[in-house]
């Protein structure tokens, strides 16, 4: 996830643009750029945040375009850095997204000349093929008709006193102001200068000139109606969510299709994460010890679970600050995987390091680009999932397991481990846990509504089997971080050993009752609390637990990711608790998003 801006008007575009650009850096902040549009193109650009530029002082130019990125193809240096231009500097381009088919598209302009490793470099180089300083919107549309996969992307050029804006599946929004016409991928970067705004829609390619917005789809003019939004700059940033937490659990089916994007193909039974192991190395593979702290660590732990299963290698995962590099092991023959959003973390570091100074590979499953994970490992996997800011993991630990469900496949099938027809059927039910997870977030409000059922219980008890059972963990892991209740996530099986002595007629139990999950087992462990008197509420996918369960939250049919699906109700169920009890949830006390010490 990047943030875009675009200004075009009768003010001084520097201002508007950097401001605006302060005000995106919540989707991004690994570098930034400014493209000033007069007579001449100007470019400023590095590595860092937005006040990391060295920007002149003051610019006549009355367009410009701005961008402030979250790398996901190539690492965050001043020459990835947005605005990306054509051979001849007078074509800017700023993009959100990932262009899957920019190498083949490289490959078409073998006599251009590139300066970065990024996919959207292809796009100025493709309109400068296009355009002959004529109609830049013609040119516009007849590049964009040539890109895969998803992007928001302004355009401006030298000469032009316009911008041309384009989107599919990235958002766009518009701004209709007294002074000009704005473009951003969110409200706030223009929020001070207007509230009416209209919404792109996919295909749309709109035209931007101080005084009024052309749109087109498919070459055809479309008329996209005028809002007043209320919200202020804050709430805008929030995207009208009260917390970014709340926001980030709305935003896992759009981050999901950025963690696939490119990645698979269902029909071949193909995963391909641009891993550059050899395959002499993965076919005898012995063991993969994950690595990883909190919610990672759930994450590794679904993922112990994939790997055993679909790709037939034996695999532990540690809590990294319990990692210890024991006897009777071939590092040789190990891969070693650390698991972490931030790619930061002081302990799952140490025990990457721990694992390399032994002898094994590492690879890091990450969510930073350039993060210190990233730059030690032999091996990186982006999750792509864009920037998190609520301490509350919640969209990270969603890309985090459909990453690590990719390399399952990919890892699988270059073993031997999984047929083609087994891989297809993974890969198709992991394509369709975006759309299963929009239908679960459509439910939100039966959701709170069992939050304010039980808000006031002391203790909350979350079960779970096989992959089930890492989400009952994650449960209770996010609503004891963000309420400060008592929460505890159980294997089902493991009530009868100790811990349904605590299990009353007060206390709740989160039931994940779904595919993947051994959900007739599980349900005898809801009936041994429903005994008890407690009151159950059950994510599930199983049709015969309906008369055990106080609250029914349905979960749609997605085999082993069922679980994953599951885990989103647990989320927005630990949000509204946490809410009811009026705690603050983007910040919860005592805890840091990024762990740097030991
Ligand atoms: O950045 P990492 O994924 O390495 O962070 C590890 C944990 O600190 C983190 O997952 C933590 O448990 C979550 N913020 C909890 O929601």
């Amino acid at each position: 996830m990047c943030g875009i801006i675009g200004y075009v008007g009768t003010e001084r575009a520097l201002p508007v643009v950097a401001d605006g650009l302060h005000r995106l850096e919540y989707r991004g902040y690994d570098s930034a750029g400014i493209a000033l549009c007069a007579d001449s193109l100007s470019i400023y650009k590095s590595t860092g945040v937005v006040d990391d530029l060295t920007l002149p002082e003051s610019s006549a130019a009355t367009c410009a375009v701005g961008h402030t990125r979250w790398s996901t193809h190539g690492k965050p240096t001043d020459a990835n850095a947005h605005p990306h231009t054509d051979c001849h500097g007078e074509i800017a381009v700023v993009h959100n997204g990932i262009i899957d088919n920019y190498e083949s598209l490289k490959a078409e302009l073998a006599d251009h000349a590139f300066t970065s490793e990024t996919d959207t470099e292809v796009v100025p180089h493709l309109i400068e093929e296009a355009w002959n300083g004529g109609d830049l919107t013609a040119a516009v549309e007849s590049v964009v008709d040539r890109l895969d996969g998803s992007f928001a992307i302004c355009v401006t050029a030298e000469g032009c006193d316009e911008i041309v804006a384009a989107r599919r599946d990235s958002p766009l929004v518009v701004g209709h102001g007294e002074t000009g016409s704005f473009v951003a991928s969110d409200v706030p970067a223009f929020i001070e200068h207007t509230r009416r705004v209209s919404y792109l829609e996919n295909g749309d390619v709109a035209t931007l000139t101080p005084d009024d917005v052309a749109v087109t789809n498919g070459g055809d003019p479309v008329d996209r109606p005028v809002e007043t939004v209320t919200w202020d700059a804050e709430a805008a940033e929030k995207g009208g969510y009260d917390h970014y937490m709340l926001k980030e659990i709305h935003e896992q089916p759009q981050a999901l299709r950025q963690t696939l994007s490119g990645r698979l193909d269902a029909v071949n039974g193909e995963a391909d994460l641009d891993l550059d192991l050899p395959e002499e190395y993965v076919r005898p593979l012995e063991e993969i010890q994950i690595v990883a702290a909190g919610t990672s660590y759930h994450a590794g732990m679904y993922a112990r679970r994939l790997l055993e299963e679909y790709a037939d290698v034996r695999v532990s995962v540690e809590i990294a600050s319990e990692y210890e590099v024991t006897g009777g092991r071939d590092p040789e023959r190990t891969l070693a995987v650390a698991v972490t959003q931030s790619g930061e973390t002081a302990d799952t570091l140490d025990a990457m390091r721990k694992a390399s100074r032994a002898g094994a590979r590492t690879l890091a499953v990450t969510n930073t680009v350039g993060s210190t994970a990233a730059r030690e490992a032999n091996h990186t996997v982006y999750i792509r999932a864009g920037p998190e800011i609520g301490v509350a993991a919640t969209k990270t630990f969603a890309a985090q397991v459909v990453t690590l469900g990719l390399l399952t496949v990919e890892l699988g099938r270059e073993r031997r481990a999984l047929s083609t027809a087994m891989a297809s059927d993974l890969l198709e039910r992991l394509r369709d846990v975006p759309g299963a997870i929009q239908q679960t977030l459509d439910r939100e409000a039966a959701v709170r509504e069992a939050a304010e059922t039980y808000a006031d219980a002391d203790a909350f008890f979350f079960i779970g089997r096989r992959f089930g059972y890492p989400v009952a963990l994650e449960g209770a892991l996010k609503l004891k971080e963000i309420s400060y209740e008592h929460a505890e996530g159980f294997a089902g099986g493991e009530l009868k050993h100790g811990p349904l002595a605590l299990v009353t007629e007060e206390t709740p139990v989160l039931a994940v009752l779904t595919r993947g999950g051994e959900p007739s087992d599980l349900l005898n462990n809801v009936k041994e609390v429903e005994s008890r008197g407690a009151p159950v509420v059950g994510c599930s996918s199983l049709p015969s637990a309906s008369k055990y369960l106080d609250v029914e939250l349905e979960v749609e049919a997605l085999g082993v990711f069922e679980p994953l699906v599951a885990n989103v109700y647990l989320q927005l169920f630990a949000y509204h608790v946490a809410r009811l009890r009026g705690r603050s949830i983007d910040r919860p006390r005592n805890l840091a998003k990024s762990v740097t010490v030991k």
